[in-house]
């Protein structure tokens, strides 16, 4: 029998914020923290080339004093694999980094990038770090995760979200099966399931009713939410709507 969904929380936002005025505060390991306490099974924070969120000694700091996962997401540069492999986090996600995007806006490209993943995929890997892939839900992108060895890929999500926020049903509905395939391709080559981008307590239960996610990565929703009803609730809520989706499947 499988389980529902793991909860990653990222972090970033709370850094964003704290950004925003150039102090300490909030500070993101105080949202990780509570956001373990609130029942997060990993937390996941990108430390993007700009550092305009998460900085190098937040990385450090959230290594050192959580006890749970920690997920690093990093573009395939050289600087962030030396990160990587000095901190040691439990699982480093790839995803493609340009810096005038708002956030990441799309999948890592993995058929054009093969060759250039590859030395990245190897050396985290060796360093015992879980390496998963951002990808697009698309076969070609599952299928070239396979050969890159990689044993995990987060499916993003975000272009699914934006279609069921703007009401576009049928097109939400294509990529929602675009999601279904890629999912199912991916755990026949025995790859591990995870999903993320642009979540919230609607879309993270429908996609929970597909068996093969086994986590899913949640943070701009969580965040806000947060300012409303608190991090603990938005955190309880969004497991109960996961359990709910999982509970379908
Ligand atoms: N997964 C990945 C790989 C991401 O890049 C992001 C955004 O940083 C997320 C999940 C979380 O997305 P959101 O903040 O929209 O929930």
């Amino acid at each position: 029998m499988s389980s529902p969904p793991r909860l990653g929380v990222n972090i970033d936002h709370v850094a964003t914020v704290r950004n925003a005025r150039g102090g300490l505060l909030p500070d993101p390991l105080r949202a990780a923290l509570q956001a373990i306490a609130a029942g997060a099974d990993s937390i996941t924070a990108h430390l993007r080339e700009d550092r305009r969120h998460i900085r190098d000694d937040d990385i450090a700091r959230l290594k050192a004093q959580i006890k749970k996962p920690l997920n690093f997401e990093m573009a395939a540069t050289d600087q962030m694999l030396d990160i990587a492999l000095k901190t040691k986090p439990h699982a480093a996600c790839l995803v493609p980094e340009k810096r005038t995007e708002r956030t990441t806006e799309g999948g890592l490209d993995v058929v054009g990038g093969h060759d250039y993943l590859k030395p990245f995929i190897a050396e985290l890997s060796r360093a015992n770090i879980r390496v998963s892939l951002f990808v697009e839900p698309s076969i070609a992108a599952i299928e070239a995760a396979h050969s890159l060895s990689a044993p995990v890929i987060e499916l993003h999500t975000g272009a699914w979200c934006d279609y069921i926020s703007h009401g576009q049903t049928d097109k939400a509905e294509n990529e929602f099966q675009r999601l279904r395939h890629a999912a199912v391709k991916a755990a026949e080559l025995g790859i591990e399931v995870h999903a993320g981008h642009g979540l919230d307590y609607h879309t993270a239960e429908l996609i929970s009713a597909l068996p093969q996610i086994k986590e899913l990565n949640i943070g701009h929703f969580l965040i806000g939410e947060a300012i409303f009803v608190g991090l603990d609730a938005a955190i309880k809520q969004m497991r109960d709507a996961i359990d709910a989706g999982f509970a379908k499947a």
